[in-house]
């Protein structure tokens, strides 16, 4: 029998790599300051390198077929993890605290058919069963756990055999092979990864779920995100009670698609017409709002811009932007005041797109610039129209992706007017009824219809 040494290596907070000596600045990431010690025992990382898996042949893989995703019994869910989550599949559930991410995967595990492990390290059994009640949620095969040594929940996996276990959190467990605190880095570096290995070498789902720093990333080393197979954030503003689950990182689909959420006593509950969510406040007798279908993955949401613009103060006037790029505003304020003669220069200005979404979509800008405008010279606007098109440097209005879809989710909210690409409407105008469809090739020939 080998005696249980301890080889020790320095491990950096920032990157999570790993390095034999100490340095000031980590030479893999070039951080100042981020490492630390980190023990590994000897016998561990023997087995690491000895027992080789088998390979396997890529054509037996290929005759076994696509393999099945299971469902979470969550449409939202599954469409933000591409059709339910794969089996093998280690997945990451970050948010900010009280966000709703125990609710969320509290309620995922019911679907399961085999067994499921909840391992809630953070609360205790009889918490975690209060709040199961509450969301009415029941099941036979589920199991609860609140050991948090990750020791301890391989041996439950292996008793359980579950077909995903969900650890809540990544922060709260820790391995007793090393003397550091859960929430170290070492302590979320050597879980995550004895996490990862379960998951590929038994083929079952696991979640684990992260707490998130002030600055928005998931606490713990970076490296954390590249172990995984797929990084979820679940969002959403305080003042509001929809929440927004997006992917970050998916290696086995897109990461376009939005899954929204509203948080209610029995939990979270599916939003299947986002569009009246985003609408539901909006006010008909203030200027600065425009109307803009966006498409999210594979459907379309209506999104209200909202702009105020004011008299600067002081020197520089402000710019601030919620939701849409702000190198993109600054662009389309040069091409208001250049092409369009409307003074920005002495202007603070604010654009929000309300409901916490963020859009990315060239095709906003024709209802930014509308938003910008209608506030700055403090007219109203009509209130059943939407707007599309990307906007060029010489104020031109360019052509966009799927417009039919988007002009189909105006008309079902009960919108009247479409204003658009000239380019776009000649395509598709033979198929559009009972809505106005106004084809323009330029911001100028858009404000005429408008103001
Ligand atoms: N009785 C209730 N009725 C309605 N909503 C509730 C109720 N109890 C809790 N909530 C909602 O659930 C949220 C907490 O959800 P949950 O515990 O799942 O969040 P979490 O992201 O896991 O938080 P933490 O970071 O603390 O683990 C609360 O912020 C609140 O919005
Ligand atoms: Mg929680
Ligand atoms: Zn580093």
């Amino acid at each position: 029998m080998s005696k249980l040494k301890s080889k020790t290596v320095y491990l950096c907070s920032a990157c999570g790599n790993d390095h034999p000596k100490w340095f000031g600045q980590c030479p893999s990431c070039k951080e100042w300051g981020t490492l630390s010690e980190y023990k590994v025992s000897k016998n561990r990382a023997k087995g690491d390198y000895g027992q080789a898996r088998e390979t396997q042949k890529l054509e037996d893989i290929l005759i076994g077929g696509e393999v099945e995703r299971i469902p979470t019994g969550i449409s939202e869910m599954d469409r933000v993890l591409g059709g339910g989550i794969l089996p093998g599949s280690l997945v990451l559930l970050g948010g900010n605290p009280g966000i709703g991410k125990s609710t969320l995967a509290l309620q995922i595990l019911p679907a399961f058919q085999k067994p499921a492990l909840y391992v809630s390290a953070e609360e205790s059994e009889s918490q975690v069963g209060l709040r199961a009640r509450r969301l009415e949620v029941q099941s036979n095969t589920l199991h609860l756990s609140s050991e948090n040594r990750i020791e301890g929940i391989l041996d439950q996996i292996s008793l359980i055999k579950p077909e995903l276990v969900v650890v809540d959190s990544i922060q709260t467990i820790f391995s007793s092979e090393l003397d550091s605190l859960p929430g170290s880095t070492s302590q979320i570096r050597e879980c995550g990864q004895q996490l990862l290995q379960l998951t590929k070498q038994l083929n079952i789902a696991v979640i684990i779920i992260g707490h998130v720093t002030k600055e928005g990333i998931i606490a713990g080393p970076k490296m954390l995100e590249h172990m995984v197979d797929t990084v979820l954030y679940l969002e959403g503003d305080e003042r509001h009670d929809h929440r927004i689950l997006r992917s970050a990182k998916n290696r086995f689909g897109t990461t376009n698609e939005l899954g929204i959420f509203q948080m209610k006593t029995n939990g979270l509950v599916q939003v299947d017409n986002p569009s009246e969510l985003f609408l539901a406040e909006r006010q008909n007798d203030i200027t600065g709002s425009t109307i803009f279908p966006s498409l999210e993955g594979s459907r379309p949401i209506l999104v209200e811009v909202q702009a105020l613009v004011s008299n600067a103060n002081f020197g520089t006037p402000q710019r601030n932007v919620n939701g849409f790029d702000f190198k993109r505003l600054a662009m389309l304020l040069a091409v208001l005041e250049k092409r369009l003669g409307t003074n920005m220069g002495t202007k603070d200005v604010f654009v929000n797109l309300v409901g916490g979404l963020k859009v990315d979509d060239p095709a906003a800008d024709l209802a930014v610039i509308t938003a910008v405008a209608s506030a700055a010279r403090d007219q109203l606007l009509s209130n059943s129209v939407v707007l599309i098109g990307e906007i060029g440097l010489g104020g031109e209005v360019r052509s966009v992706s799927r417009l039919e879809t988007r002009i189909n989710e105006a008309k079902s909210l009960g919108f009247k007017t479409v204003i658009a690409p000239a380019a776009n409407v000649k395509r598709i105008s033979k198929h559009v009824k009972r809505i106005k469809v106004s084809g323009i090739s330029s911001v100028g020939e858009a404000f005429q219809i408008l103001f």
